[in-house]
């Protein structure tokens, strides 16, 4: 007995000695690349499960480590077709007015990201992906943090009113609002509506879609589209809006403005 415990003892220290209570109940996997630590997180240093696997990247969430990764592959597209960089900065690249995606490896659990895609917040589409697409994402926006420094001394986003109540009267409420949204840097979150698409970054080579001959959006683009939407989309649904010359700037500032 006292020699079994013995041995037992001597297994576990030489297991925790070499940093790696995990292949106490796993086989070595992908050792080559490292510790396993180094890509699922968690303790090593310990044989009790709850606290090897506290704050563990579960495996369907590590493909973010491996090279040339089919899954973070096909992420990442998901993340150009979808624009998911009018609002925010993935792979160092993007508008800045939502939660910087590349802090994702420090400031969320990968469940939680996956849980605010699937369940967007207020002001961030519902895209309606598949979990598997979900995961795709998280996938893709892991690897954009794993790419990038953190910036040192970076101005923190803060998406707040300024004035709630001009805000609330402000042109984009009052003439887009009903079937808009957009989010802007200095109001935050504007409008309600869904029925058309959310007009984040409008301007930015991050909107997605296409404008006639794929020119990107400008104020010039927007002015014509107001006038008349169906000169430039044939079978669009949305009608002609009219604002005043003064209207529009204004328009132009507080939203798409800095
Ligand atoms: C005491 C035994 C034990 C230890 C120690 C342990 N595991 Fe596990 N691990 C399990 C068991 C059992 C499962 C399967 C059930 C589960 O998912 O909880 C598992 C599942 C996993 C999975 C798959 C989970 C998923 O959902 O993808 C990963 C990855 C994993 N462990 C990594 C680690 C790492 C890394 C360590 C060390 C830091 C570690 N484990 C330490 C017992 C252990
Ligand atoms: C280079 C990154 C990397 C390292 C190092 C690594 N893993 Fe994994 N692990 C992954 C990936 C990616 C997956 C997803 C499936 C795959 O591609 O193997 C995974 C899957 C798993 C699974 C799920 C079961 C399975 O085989 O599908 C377990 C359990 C696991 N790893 C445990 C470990 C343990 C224990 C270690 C250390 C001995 C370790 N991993 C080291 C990246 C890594
Ligand atoms: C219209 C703007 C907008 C777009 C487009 C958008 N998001 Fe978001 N997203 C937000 C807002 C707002 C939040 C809430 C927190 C914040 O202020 O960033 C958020 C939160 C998140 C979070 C949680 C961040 C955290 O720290 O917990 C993830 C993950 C995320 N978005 C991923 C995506 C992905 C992936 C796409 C593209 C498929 C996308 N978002 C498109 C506005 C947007
Ligand atoms: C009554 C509802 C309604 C109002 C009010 C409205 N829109 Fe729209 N808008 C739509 C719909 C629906 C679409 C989608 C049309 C389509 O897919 O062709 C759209 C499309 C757009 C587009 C094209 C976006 C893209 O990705 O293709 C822009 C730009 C736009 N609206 C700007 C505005 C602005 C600015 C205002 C306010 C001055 C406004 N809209 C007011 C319903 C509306």
């Amino acid at each position: 007995m006292t020699i079994l415990a013995g041995v037992f003892f001597f297994q576990v220290t030489i297991a925790l000695a070499g940093g790696s209570g995990c292949l106490k109940c796993h086989q070595p996997n992908h050792q080559e690349r490292g510790a396993c630590v180094s890509c699922h997180r968690g303790n090593s240093r310990t044989d009790r499960i709850e606290i090897a696997h506290h704050n563990l990247v579960p495996a369907k969430f590590a493909h973010f480590t491996m090279e040339a990764s089919p899954v973070v592959k096909r992420g990442e597209k998901l993340v150009e077709t979808s624009g998911c960089r009018r609002c925010h900065v993935t792979g160092a690249k993007g508008n800045r007015l939502a939660t910087n995606l590349d802090k994702a490896l420090v400031l969320a659990r990968p469940q939680g990201l996956f849980d605010t895609i699937k369940r967007p917040v207020l002001f961030m589409p519902d895209f309606c992906f598949k979990e598997e697409h979900i995961t795709e994402l998280v996938n893709a926006i892991l690897a954009g943090a794993a790419r990038v420094e953190p910036e040192a001394g970076e101005i923190p986003l803060v998406i707040h009113f300024e004035d709630e109540k001009e805000a609330k009267e402000n042109d984009f409420v009052s003439h887009c609002g009903t079937c808009h949204r957009v989010l802007t840097a200095r109001f935050g979150g504007l409008g309600k509506g869904d029925i058309g698409p959310n007009l984040s970054g409008l301007f930015s080579e991050h909107y997605p879609g296409i404008y006639y001959d794929k020119e990107p959006w400008s104020s010039e683009g927007l002015k014509k589209w107001l006038k008349n939407p169906r000169e430039v989309r044939k079978k669009t649904q949305m009608a002609p809006i009219r604002l005043t010359p003064d209207e529009f700037s204004r328009l132009l500032e507080t939203v798409w403005g800095n």
